[in-house]
């Protein structure tokens, strides 16, 4: 696919197929994205692949996070535990999860240029999983925020959980998408 255009026609797809998707192209994905921009090459992401059964490790983390969220906001038991099997079960909504971790820099500005250089490497995975005729949707949400989630992947100050990507063929139509001209958005200085 041409890179324009790929850039062009790719959507978040957030409803995917549980068919499973072929190693080889997980790895892809993957090598795609250590070709984005790092600065003082500093190659600051870490990949953590959940696939099949695999994806059993990621849902119990969540359920626990899921847990201590509702026992930090004093939710009653029977509300806590829908909650629970909901962020459990959001572990298996793609065959494919990806989560992408940014490590800390030795100064705060590095951390942050190096969290930049993560998500242009999520985009250059979007773009290639998208090339590869595969749905993707990058997510957040308190998993990535949440100190449980941080303890599961064994970060450190500083490191940061920047995304997880949903993977798989897609299972839902195209959506037009919203944009707002870049005429809105532009200020030219020109001689
Ligand atoms: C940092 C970041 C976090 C995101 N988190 C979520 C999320 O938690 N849930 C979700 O549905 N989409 C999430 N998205 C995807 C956006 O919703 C999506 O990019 C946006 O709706 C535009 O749609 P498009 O990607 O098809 O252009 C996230 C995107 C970014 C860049």
């Amino acid at each position: 696919m041409e890179l324009v255009e790929a850039i062009r026609s790719r959507r978040s797809v957030g409803r995917v197929r549980q068919e499973p998707v072929a190693k080889e192209l997980i790895e892809r994905i993957l090598e795609s994205a250590v070709h984005a921009p790092n600065h003082k090459i500093t190659e600051p992401w870490r990949f953590h692949v959940f696939t099949g059964k695999g994806r059993g490790e990621l849902a119990r983390a969540r359920a626990e996070t899921a847990r201590l969220q509702a026992e930090a906001e004093g939710e009653d038991e029977e509300l806590a535990a829908g909650r629970i099997s909901r962020e459990r079960k959001k572990a298996f909504r793609a065959p494919v999860v990806i989560a992408v971790i940014s490590e800390a820099g030795r100064d705060e500005v590095e951390s942050l240029e190096n969290y930049a250089a993560c998500a242009a490497a999520v985009q250059n995975m979007q773009l290639t999983a998208h090339a590869l005729g595969l749905g993707v949707i990058w997510r957040t949400g308190p998993v990535a925020y949440h100190e449980h989630m941080r303890g599961f992947f064994g970060l450190e100050t500083g490191d940061r959980i920047v995304a997880y990507l949903y993977i798989g063929y897609p299972d839902m139509g195209e959506r037009p998408r919203r944009r707002k001209p870049v005429e809105e958005k532009t200020t030219w200085h020109e001689g």
